[in-house]
């Protein structure tokens, strides 16, 4: 099959989105409401998510490891959160006021996550991202931050650059390019290249923020050593160390990649799995930085940092879907880690296996329940920076997953990393495995066929 024929299948199953699709690029810019959300031909319209399962309306059902942009750690609408959410529904939605369920929450991140001294609730990751570089400047009085090349901390301004190749551009109209001198770049797990660009920055240098995994940018897992060699170097120059929790956080265990790897940042943040389904950002931290936004404490002649926020800020809604998942994770932990873990592991060891057998060059990277395959070329020959995953065989990676999508029901948002719910089962990662095996042997992966 060819990729055009590919295409041609997938508008024959998806013609009720293809009409709203239409009709939603005259509504919305691009018809969409995320950029990553849009993928050729057009993105499917979903109707239903139940479990494991994500419904669009042509009525094909999908096993889903998009999850919510990786956030539905137990699955779709569980029981646990729906429950929590009816009984939220009849006692209000959006308080404005100061509420029990946020203490009841911010009291279980504290226990579970003991960097998290103080805490501020905001409604989406970027906020959160925000506020610790804003943190981080007003703590050192300093104004540059340092971030990892093709790092995704949400569309902030500050942290909007160097997100996509050739990540030395302006990225896209409406930035001030003048910004731009108080952001560095640095080259992930290129320890030496990068301390010498933090040396060079020294003296304006506020924080450093990295995620742990990167995850928007293709699944490219740390060299340890490299996370610890910026950590130390933050704690010998005095800058803070932001840690980007927003899809590790909960995910690689229930203290997040900081228990994982024994980190100790001076701020971090969170998002998307500790929402539960409903909108979320925390950014948490030592309480000497965090208290700098505290309004009652702040000496009079001393600038407050404010930071947010917001009008939805810990609606009872998202702390109750929040509430209601950490307690059941926290409950169930030692299972719940454990399945989702060795699941990952059966799907890269799995979907390596079948494609070293065919020879097509494949890595396949991820940790713990997290997981991608990135196609090799002459240019890339392994993955672990975001230029690696840049100039991989992209083209067959899209083809590879609307494979899936069009002729195996199962859905990965196209170019983006897997993650497993603890409601997927091992039936599904041999399905995934076989649906592969299909398509290796159906031809459709060889790089010569037309784009
Ligand atoms: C690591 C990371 N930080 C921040 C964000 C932004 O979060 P939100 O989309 O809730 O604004 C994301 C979103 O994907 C993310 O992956």
């Amino acid at each position: 099959m060819l990729n055009s024929e590919l295409g041609a299948s997938y508008e024959d199953k998806t013609q009720t989105s293809k009409r709203l699709f239409h009709k939603a690029t005259k509504v919305f810019a691009g018809g969409i409401n995320h950029n990553i959300r849009f993928f050729k031909p057009y993105p499917f319209f979903s109707k239903w998510a139940k479990g494991k399962n994500l419904c669009d309306v042509d009525d094909n059902e999908y096993t889903d490891y998009w999850m919510g942009h990786w956030s539905l750690i137990l699955g779709h609408s569980p029981r646990t959160v729906v429950n929590a959410l009816s009984q939220q529904l009849r006692n209000g939605t959006l308080y404005g006021t100061a509420n029990h369920i946020s203490l009841e929450l911010g009291e279980l991140i504290q226990k579970l996550m003991p960097g998290a001294e103080n805490l501020r609730f905001s409604s989406t990751g970027s906020e959160a991202t925000m506020y610790a570089v804003r943190l981080a400047r007003a703590k050192s009085n300093k104004r540059v931050i340092a971030k990892i090349i093709g790092g995704w901390h949400g569309f902030n301004t500050t942290l909007m650059q160097s997100v996509n190749y050739p990540f030395n551009k302006q990225e896209g109209a409406g930035l001030v390019a003048e910004e731009e001198q108080f952001v560095e770049s640095l080259p992930f797990n290129d320890l030496d290249s990068s301390i010498k660009i933090l040396e060079s920055a020294i003296d304006d240098l506020a924080g450093i923020i990295l995620e742990p995994i990167l995850g928007g940018a293709g699944c490219i897992t740390p060299d340890l050593g490299y996370i610890k060699g910026l950590q130390e170097f933050a704690q010998k120059n005095d800058i803070l160390l932001i840690l980007d929790e927003i899809v590790t956080g909960f995910r690689l265990s229930i203290g997040g990649a900081s228990q994982k790897y024994n980190l100790k940042p001076d701020l971090f943040t969170l998002g998307k799995i500790v929402g539960g389904g409903m909108p979320i950002g925390i950014v948490c931290g030592k309480k000497e930085v965090m208290s700098l936004a505290d309004p009652v404490l702040i000496k009079e002649n001393q600038a407050r940092c404010n930071i947010g926020g917001g009008t939805y800020s810990c609606n009872p809604m998202s702390m109750a879907a929040g509430l209601a998942t950490i307690n059941y994770l926290n409950k169930n932990m030692d299972e719940i880690y454990q399945k989702i873990n060795d699941l990952g592991a059966k799907a890269r060891a799995g979907l390596a296996k079948i494609f070293k057998e065919a020879k097509i060059d494949v890595q396949v990277t991820g940790e713990g329940s997290l997981f991608l395959t990135h196609f090799l070329n002459n240019k890339v020959r392994s993955i672990s920076n975001a230029a690696d995953v840049a100039m991989s065989d992209l083209g067959l990676l899209h083809r590879y997953h609307l494979g899936l999508i069009t002729l195996h029901q199962i859905f990965f948002l196209p170019l983006k990393m897997g993650a497993i719910s603890s409601v997927h089962t091992e039936g599904d990662i041999t399905h995934l495995l076989e649906a592969t095996r299909l398509l290796v042997n159906s031809g459709i992966l060889s790089s010569e066929k037309d784009s």
